[in-house]
């Protein structure tokens, strides 16, 4: 049986958090473990180029991150684990690849949209801010992806539109010169729990309402206690539907914690006591990450050389397509 190639990619910004653990890191590793599966995880770092231009930033993200996923214990001897910019071969690929896509399919990419359309609202030439970069960003994202025959993307629902333009440029590729590029479909979790941040708005880094993921324990007590709540005293009986603590509970809860958390609420639960209990809950599960985290920010040189190694496993997957591509396409030795 061939395996299904899964892969995604991580884009090199922010420094991770719980609603990035929960929503990606947590189930992508779980999916990893899978026999049936074969899993290319990569640090997306020329995508960071595209909304960051702090090089400071970007370099301590990608250190953040490839530590953040070794230390929650993906494992890199069954999947390939590697950084984006370390594959010469998908820059190449991309202009290839550029060389095919329509620029009105660009036109409709919702990111490039957005900006344009946020330009015209302030009154600004349309093309404002606009770089190359975010416009080709989809054409990047499908080398990444077509580069390694990827079939299942796991992805947040606003890539899908991503996804059907990599499909779209693969089409056109395999129709014009030679079929060698799988097609790939993107996987949209929606039981996976899309968690709350402080202000009950969804997680985000753009909210500034994030709990980071590995801070000290005092760090994360603190982030906790500042998630909102009512005013209700303790004794009268609390909405857990209503509230980020439980939200963010049952995401690490198993079935039964929930249900018993749930039914503290209606018995009317401090809210002091309730964040207590769920910054016990959220320090069991990351503790032991945390110290191996910890460990691994300090020396960077041994990220350094995973992540080289990954490479060259990729890499073992990208030179090989990659000539095939360059034939197929005319870039050849003459003879
Ligand atoms: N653009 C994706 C995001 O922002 C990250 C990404 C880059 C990616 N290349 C990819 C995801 C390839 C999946 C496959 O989330």
């Amino acid at each position: 049986m061939t395996k299904q190639r899964v892969l995604t990619g991580i884009t090199t910004t922010g420094t991770p958090h719980l609603g990035n653990y929960v929503g990606a890191i947590r189930p992508a590793i779980e999916a990893s473990r899978d026999e049936s599966v074969e899993s290319f995880f990569f640090l997306a770092d020329y995508h960071a180029l595209i909304k960051c231009q702090e090089p400071e930033r970007v370099a301590q993200s990608t250190k953040e991150i490839a530590a953040t996923w070794l230390a929650l214990g993906l494992d890199t001897d069954r999947t390939v684990f590697y950084r984006q910019s370390d594959i010469p071969e998908i820059p190449e690929l991309t202009w290839i690849l550029n060389c095919n896509a329509a620029k009105g399919l660009m036109n409709r990419a919702h990111a490039y949209k957005a900006a344009v359309q946020d330009n015209e609202d302030a009154g600004e030439d349309p093309d404002f801010g606009v770089t190359m970069g975010l416009f080709n960003y989809p054409v990047l994202m499908a080398a990444d992806i077509l580069m390694f025959n990827a079939n299942k993307v796991p992805v947040g629902r606003d890539q899908i539109q991503h996804l059907e333009m990599a499909r779209d440029i693969a089409g056109r590729f395999n129709h014009n010169f030679k079929s060698l590029f799988a097609l790939p479909e993107a996987v949209v979790d929606d039981d996976v729990a899309v968690l709350q941040g402080q202000d009950g708005r969804k997680m985000s880094k753009s909210y500034n309402n994030t709990i980071p993921l590995f801070e000290t324990q005092k760090r994360l007590q603190k982030s906790i206690n500042r998630i909102k709540t009512n005013l209700l005293e303790p004794g009268e009986p609390k909405d857990p539907d209503d509230s980020a603590v439980f939200q963010i509970w049952s995401a690490f809860a198993t079935a039964e914690q929930t249900a018993s958390m749930r039914e503290q609420f209606e018995a009317g639960i401090a809210w002091g006591e309730a964040k207590k209990a769920l910054f016990e809950l959220i320090d069991a599960e990351l503790s032991e990450a945390r110290e191996r985290y910890n460990e691994l920010m300090a020396e960077p040189a041994h990220i350094e050389a995973i992540l080289l190694e990954g490479a060259e496993k990729a890499r073992a997957y990208s030179e090989p397509l990659m000539q095939q591509v360059r034939e197929a396409v005319g870039i050849r030795r003459l003879s």
